[in-house]
């Protein structure tokens, strides 16, 4: 979503926040814009469009100055114009903010601030922060902030700088993550640490209702009563490559080919082959916790929300507990059966989609335990979950999100593992029987990017279809929604997922010559039922592309186009099967001609309701 960097130092700030821009416009990248303070006052450059547009502007009118904010925006107030783009600026021209989130009780202010004289020129709710904080200046920024804050209901992360009182940058947050960088006699505040790895490792986490103010010298934050806090240095591990292409094309298709090494990182120190079980240091639960629970519910979005599917029929097949899967959205506006004896999974890529922070935090407050399945080291709901497993996929910045899926899917079976052993559902013979298919797993995703060629040509044939339908049974029926999300949110060709028995009872009307149907059979226990599917479809001349695990005489004749991939256990399918379906949505749509790493109106990192 909307990316926030900002730097105080020695240096000249442009060239490295536009560095911080270009790294954050994966999360959102309708207009952006630069303040930074000269001697002259606050200079705002802003643009509508992509950053390399900003850039050429500020190449065009450049501005020196140490400190500054910058902003890239994903419009949810007003269109995604220069006039809207950020940084917003108060009446008087002192004073500029970035803000990521929605001010809720917008109107309201602008009322208030209207009838004090105040004149808007955009459509956003930030502009009123900016003139709020203007109203409450009285010679010392964070003072004003913070007076300004109090009156604000809604969520936000902001930087803002004063040429009155200069040379700082003051940033707060609710419900929208920002993080600190130190450096040497320089500092940083960033929307996601991307922006500013390739200067520091060294990073302090924002919570929800502190304040920072930033200097050259160093950094103070603050709770909303001014009340210092002490706030622990986190170091980071990531190194700058993997947030580079590292020479493909897209950053999409470097996360798909990083899937042997990215589940190899999943599972690696954590499978107990000789138990059949495994090991996770991160769940702050005792065994006896682990057995107390009656049920689970599991809550996420989009392709967590897939997986989390996956997890569904993983835990109940063998550990035998009842599980609901939720949309995170949907979670707590219901009045959803969740109490202590509960425990509470929240999947979630980049650990900061609001909806699934919020729904996490509803689960607890209702007394569930909770266990956050998160990429993203330090994130919100890492951070606020009881405990935890990280997947360890490396940064993901592709839009689409490919590798931290199977990684979701290898962390929900080691959780299955772990839990279907404990309550003695699961024997140690299945459990290594599993942990063996698991360890092939690497080697065997390798085996089907080797034949990425094929799929390519698949792609070729379909690429100017209009619509799409994925089919799939069992573990595979949440894989042909997540093929048929990959295809719609890249390529944009209408494509939907089905359980194939389903298609019967509706979707069968679609079928003609001109629909691609895309079957996800396996040679797995429902094979034989989703062969008559697609007898089904090819009865009405719909074209099969069809990714299966042998040759099956039961489809002989009946495949347009096939893809196989390697042998393994029914539970372990999705992970082999989701990635020719990656090649294929990326294929269409870089034949299509799409942006695929930055595909219109969608954001990395979903940080408002
Ligand atoms: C689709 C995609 C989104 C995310 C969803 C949740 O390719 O990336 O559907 O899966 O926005 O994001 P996280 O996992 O970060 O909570």
């Amino acid at each position: 979503m909307c990316g926030i960097v900002g730097y105080v130092g020695p240096k000249v700030a442009t060239p490295l926040l536009l560095d911080g821009l270009k790294r954050l416009e994966y999360r959102g990248y309708d207009s952006a814009g630069v303040a930074i303070m000269n001697g002259a006052g606050v200079k705002t450059v802003k643009e509508a469009g992509k950053i390399a547009k900003l850039e050429s502007l500020l190449a065009l009118t450049p501005v020196e100055g140490t400190t500054g904010i910058a902003h890239t925006r994903w419009a949810t107030h007003g269109p995604p114009n220069q006039v809207n783009a950020h940084p917003h600026m108060s009446q008087d021209g002192t004073i500029a903010v970035v803000h990521n989130g929605i001010i809720e009780n917008a109107t309201v202010l602008k009322q208030m601030l209207e009838g004090r004289g105040y004149v808007f020129t955009s459509d956003t709710d930030t502009e009123v922060l900016a003139h709020l904080i203007e109203e409450c200046f009285d010679g010392n920024l964070e003072d004003a902030v913070l007076e300004a804050l109090w009156q604000v209901e809604g969520t936000y992360g902001i930087a803002v700088i004063s040429s009155v009182d200069s040379h700082k940058i003051v940033a707060a947050r609710k419900g929208s993550p920002l993080l600190l960088g130190l450096g040497d006699k320089e500092n940083f505040i960033a929307s996601d640490v991307s922006a500013i790895l390739s200067h520091t490792r060294q990073v302090i986490y924002l919570e929800d209702g502190e304040m920072a103010v930033l200097d050259e010298a160093g950094y103070r934050v603050i709770d909303m009563n001014a009340v210092e806090i002490q706030k622990k240095v986190a170091h980071i591990d990531w190194d700058l490559a993997q947030i580079e292409r590292g020479g493909y094309a897209h950053f999409m298709l470097k996360e798909i080919f990083e899937q042997p090494q990215t589940v190899e990182n999943t599972m690696r120190g954590r499978l107990l082959d000789d138990e059949g079980t495994s090991k996770l240091g991160g769940l702050n639960l005792s065994d006896e916790e682990l057995l107390s629970f009656t049920n689970i519910v599991i809550t996420a979005c989009g392709t967590s929300w897939h997986s989390a599917l996956i997890g569904e029929h993983m835990l109940e097949e063998l550990a035998r507990i009842p599980v609901e899967v939720e949309y995170a959205s949907e979670f707590r506006y219901r009045n959803p059966v969740v109490d202590s004896k509960t425990l509470c999974i929240v999947i979630s890529q980049s650990g900061e989609t609001a909806d699934t922070l919020a729904a996490m935090r509803e689960a607890k407050r209702r007394g569930a335990r909770t266990l956050g399945l998160v990429n993203v080291v330090g994130s919100t709901i890492a951070r606020e979950a009881d405990g935890g497993i990280y997947l360890h996929a490396g940064p993901e910045i592709g839009v689409a999100s490919t590798k931290a899926f199977t990684s979701q899917v290898v962390a929900l079976l080691l959780f299955t593992l772990k839990l279907g052993r404990l309550r003695g559902a699961l024997s140690q013979q299945r459990g290594s029987e599993i942990i063996a298919g698991m360890r092939a797993l690497p080697g065997q995703i390798r085996q089907v990017l080797e034949r990425a060629q094929e799929i390519e040509d698949i792609a070729e044939e379909y690429k100017r279809a209009s619509n799409f339908l994925y089919l799939g049974r069992g573990y595979n029926f949440p894989v042909a929604l997540e093929g048929a999300l990959k295809l719609k949110e890249i390529s944009y060709i209408h494509a939907e997922g089905y359980p194939a028995a389903e298609m019967k009872h509706g979707p069968i009307a679609l079928i003609d010559e001109m629909m691609p149907v895309v079957f996800i059979a396996p040679h797995d226990s429902v094979f034989e039922k989703i062969t008559s599917n697609v007898h089904e479809v090819k009865a009405r001349k719909g074209r099969v592309i069809a990714v299966t695990s042998r040759d099956e005489s039961a489809l002989d004749g009946m495949l347009d186009y096939e893809f196989r991939i390697p042998e393994t256990i029914d539970l372990l399918m999705p992970v082999l099967a989701s990635v020719p379906l990656q090649l294929l949505a990326y294929y269409v749509a870089v034949k299509r001609g799409a942006n695929v790493d930055q595909p219109r109106n969608l954001a990395k990192s979903v940080t408002v309701e």
